[in-house]
C-alpha cells in the first residue's frame, strides 16, 4: 500500500502520546489527574439538554440537514452577536454553522489558499492552524508570540516579501495555549495590516465567553473594517459544555463565508438537527448559565494558581480561556521532559509548551478541566515535584 506524501507532514498528536502514557500509569494503579485535554468536564445547561432530548425523540429530525444548517440557527447566531457584541450580521450571507469550530478551521484553507501559499500562524498556536494549512499545501510562516509582547504578534517584524506572498493570518484571542487576550487596538492594527497586504484574517474566538474578574473579551468583528478582511470562528463546545455534540459557527465576510460553505457543501451533509436545535436554545437562553460557567473556571484558576504559589511556583493568573500557561522555573528541564516526568513521577498530565510550536519551550499548558479538589491536589503534586527536582 502507498499513502499520501502529505501524511509525512503530520506528527502523531501529543495528546495521543500523553493519553497512552496516562492509560499505562492508570492501569499500573497510579491515580493520574489529567489536565491535558481542553474538553469541558461540566454539564450543558439543563434547558440546552432538554432541547436536545426533545428533538432527538422526534423521528422527523434524523434526516440530513445539509451544510446550510437550519434557519433558526442562522438567526440565533446573528441575534447573539448583536446582543453580546453589538455586531450586525446578515444571517443568510454572514453566518455559517459548523460541526465544531475545528471543522471550519480545518476546511477554511481549502477555500482560501493554493498549494505553496504562505499562511501566517501563531507560534505557539493551537495545532489545527498548522496542520490544516499543511494538509491544504500551505507553507507556514510561524509568528513568534512572546511574553514581552503580551503574546501578541509583532506584525511590523514580518518581512515585506512574506507579507506580499501571505494569504492568511490566523489569530486566536483568548488564546489556546497562551491564555492571552487581545485589545481592540491590536485588532485595529491587524485589520490595517490585512487591508494593506490583501491578507485574510481568521480569528478563532473559541473562548469568547470564558473571561474572569469582570474582564470582557473583544470580538475581532467589533473593529470597523474587520468584516472587509476576515471571519471569526466560534465554538459552542466551550461556552455551553457541548464539546462532544460537534457544533460551532463562522461569521463575518460574506465572500469568505460563501467560499467555506462551498467547500463544506462538497464534503459534508450538515450536523445533526437535534444538536442544531440545542444550539439555538443555548444561544437564545439566559446568559446567567454562561457567567456561572466562567465563574466556575475562575474559582478553579484561583485554587490552582494559589496552590502552586504556596510551593514557590508563581504563574500568571489568566484573564480568560480555560488554561494556565505556566512558565517553568528557570534552570528546569525542557518542557517535554518536564511533562513526561511530571506524569510518570507525580501522576499529573499537562501539555508541554513545545506541542504548540517552538516558542512554547519553557512552558507547560495546564487545563482547568477538573474540579477544585482535584486541581488543589494536582497543584500540590506539581509543587512537590518542582521542589524535589530543583
Ligand atoms: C483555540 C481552539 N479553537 C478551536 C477548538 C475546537 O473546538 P470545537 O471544534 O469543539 O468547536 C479548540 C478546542 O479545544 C480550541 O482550543
Amino acid at each position: 500500500m502507498q499513502f499520501a506524501a502529505r501524511l509525512d507532514q503530520l506528527k502523531p498528536g501529543v495528546f495521543s502520546k500523553i493519553s497512552a502514557l496516562k492509560n499505562k500509569l492508570n492501569s499500573a494503579g497510579m491515580e493520574v489527574i489529567d489536565l491535558s485535554v481542553g474538553s469541558p468536564d461540566m454539564p450543558p445547561p439543563p434547558h440546552v439538554k432538554e432541547a436536545l432530548i426533545k428533538a432527538a425523540r422526534d423521528d422527523t429530525k434524523y434526516g440530513y440537514t445539509l451544510t446550510e444548517g437550519i434557519p433558526p440557527l442562522k438567526q440565533a447566531i446573528a441575534n447573539w452577536y448583536q446582543k453580546y457584541y453589538g455586531v450586525i450580521l446578515d444571517p443568510e450571507r454572514e453566518t455559517l454553522n459548523l460541526m465544531g469550530s475545528q471543522d471550519g478551521l480545518a476546511h477554511i484553507y481549502w477555500a482560501v489558499i493554493d498549494p505553496g501559499d504562505i499562511v501566517l500562524v501563531p507560534d505557539p498556536g493551537y495545532p489545527i492552524y498548522h496542520d490544516g494549512a499543511r494538509l491544504a499545501g500551505g507553507v507556514l510562516y510561524p509568528i513568534p508570540l512572546l511574553e514581552e509582547n503580551r503574546f501578541l504578534p509583532d506584525l511590523s517584524k514580518i518581512p515585506p516579501e512574506i507579507c506580499q506572498k501571505a494569504k492568511v493570518l490566523i489569530l486566536n484571542y483568548p488564546s489556546n495555549p497562551l491564555a492571552a487576550t487581545a485589545t481592540r487596538a491590536f485588532f485595529e492594527q491587524a485589520v490595517d495590516f490585512a487591508r494593506n497586504h490583501h491578507i485574510i484574517i481568521c480569528h478563532d474566538f473559541a473562548y469568547s465567553e470564558l473571561s474572569y474578574d469582570g474582564y470582557k473579551n473583544t470580538s475581532f468583528l467589533e473593529v470597523p473594517g474587520a468584516k472587509d478582511v476576515g471571519v471569526e470562528f466560534h465554538s459552542i463546545s466551550k461556552t455551553f459544555n457541548l464539546a462532544g455534540c460537534r457544533i460551532g459557527f463562522a461569521v463575518g465576510n460574506p465572500r469568505i463565508i460563501e467560499a467555506l460553505r462551498l467547500v463544506k457543501s462538497n464534503i459534508d451533509y450538515g450536523g445533526f438537527r437535534p444538536v442544531q436545535e440545542a444550539a439555538v436554545a443555548a444561544l437564545e437562553g439566559p446568559p446567567e448559565c454562561v457567567r456561572q460557567n466562567a465563574l466556575a473556571y475562575q474559582k478553579r484558576r484561583d485554587i490552582l494558581v494559589e496552590e502552586l504559589a504556596a510551593f514557590g511556583w508563581n504563574v500568571v493568573k489568566p484573564k480568560a480561556s480555560m488554561f494556565v500557561w505556566a512558565k517553568l522555573p528557570s534552570a528546569f528541564f525542557p518542557s517535554e521532559k518536564f511533562a513526561t516526568r511530571l506524569l510518570e513521577e507525580a501522576g499529573v498530565a499537562v501539555v508541554p509548551g513545545t506541542a504548540f510550536g517552538q516558542n512554547g519551550e519553557g512552558y507547560v499548558r495546564i487545563g482547568l478541566v477538573q474540579d477544585g479538589g482535584k486541581l488543589k491536589e494536582a497543584g500540590r503534586r506539581m509543587g512537590e515535584f518542582i521542589n524535589k527536582n530543583q
